[in-house]
């Protein structure tokens, strides 16, 4: 009994779409920016798997303002499109803009990002990484690299988005069991590679920068400003600072087979064609899960040199 209540909490019950077989599919797509090579690539993925199914793909590029996401959901529900994807780039803040495309019975898939709601049936699906999980990989690894004694930097992502709430938790949570890992300052870099840099400086040029030993960034990009930052100060990036960060972009791994990173925890951002066999799911009013996870890998230092040729992003 229980089993079957599980089974019907796992799975989303879809508003029925009556569609003709020969009309195109219309979807609107509300990304959160183009703040990181990670994020290019994922747009690269949608579009031209949107392009490959001959999907009428609306397109619009949130500049990581939550106001333009939510204007761009209203405008994707004026213009009746079939589907909405939203990467929400905060957690909190779309639960009135989902009811409003629910009103209109236009179903919302989440993609890559969470998005904090009351209730659940305001958007059919999510497809993404588990960010939890990240941040306790690039805690295990940092532990395993610094044999657990560590004075760590920590540059966080976009204040309140899901990746920086999670990776923060995990990492933590890793952590917390290793009396000599701290955190001993921390502050965002807005997942960009300038602000990285930004903050690295700032960082190393406070009272407590000298006492540095690792680096802890939620995504490549900051960790690739970071590391200008190091090395302007003429410290080794990878050997007098060890560094984890996440995502898996080809930098990041030719930085690593440089010696200057010793980790990179994947998170794959190449889910255009699972999202779109999503798309089709929902509107042939298919059941389909209520989470769609992606597969990923940790990679260390001394494979760097032989992964790079099979990064594709
Ligand atoms: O939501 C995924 C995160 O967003 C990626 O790790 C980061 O690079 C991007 O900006």
């Amino acid at each position: 009994m229980i089993r079957n209540l599980l089974a019907l909490a796992a799975v989303a019950i879809l508003p029925t779409i009556s569609m003709a077989a020969d009309k195109k599919i219309t979807v609107g797509f509300a990304q959160v920016g183009a703040e990181s090579a990670w994020r290019t690539a994922n747009t690269k993925s949608i579009k031209e798997e949107a392009e490959k199914r001959g999907i009428d793909l609306k397109f619009s590029d949130a500049q990581q303002k939550q106001e333009n996401q939510i204007k761009a959901v209203r405008n994707f529900i004026a213009q009746k499109v079939d589907v909405i994807v939203l990467a929400p780039v905060v957690e909190a803040g779309f639960e009135p803009v989902l009811k409003e495309a629910k009103r209109a019975h236009i179903p919302v898939i989440l993609s890559d990002r969470r998005a904090k709601v009351s209730d659940d049936s305001l958007y059919v699906t999510f497809i993404g990484a588990d960010f939890i999980e990240e941040g306790r990989r690039a805690g295990e690894a940092l532990v395993k690299i610094t044999d657990g004694k560590a004075s760590i930097a920590e540059l966080d992502g976009t204040p309140g988005s899901a990746p920086a709430n999670d990776r923060k938790k995990g990492f933590d949570e890793v952590i917390a069991k290793h009396p000599d890992m701290t955190v001993i300052m921390e502050q965002t870099g807005e997942f960009t590679r300038a602000k990285g840099k930004e903050v690295m400086e700032a960082f190393l040029k406070s009272p407590e920068g000298k006492n540095i030993t690792a680096l802890y960034a939620h995504n490549d990009d900051m960790a690739l400003g970071a590391i200008q930052a190091i090395e302007a100060a003429g410290i080794k990036p990878g050997v007098d600072i060890k560094i984890v960060s996440i995502d898996g972009v080809k930098s990041a791994f030719e930085a690593m087979a440089d010696g200057k990173t010793n980790c990179v925890v994947e998170c794959n951002p190449l889910i255009g064609p699972q999202l779109f066999d999503l798309v089709a799911d929902v509107v042939a009013g298919k059941t389909v899960a209520k989470r769609t996870d992606v597969k990923e890998g940790v990679f260390m230092q001394e494979q760097a040199k032989d992964e790079l040729p099979n990064r594709k992003y």
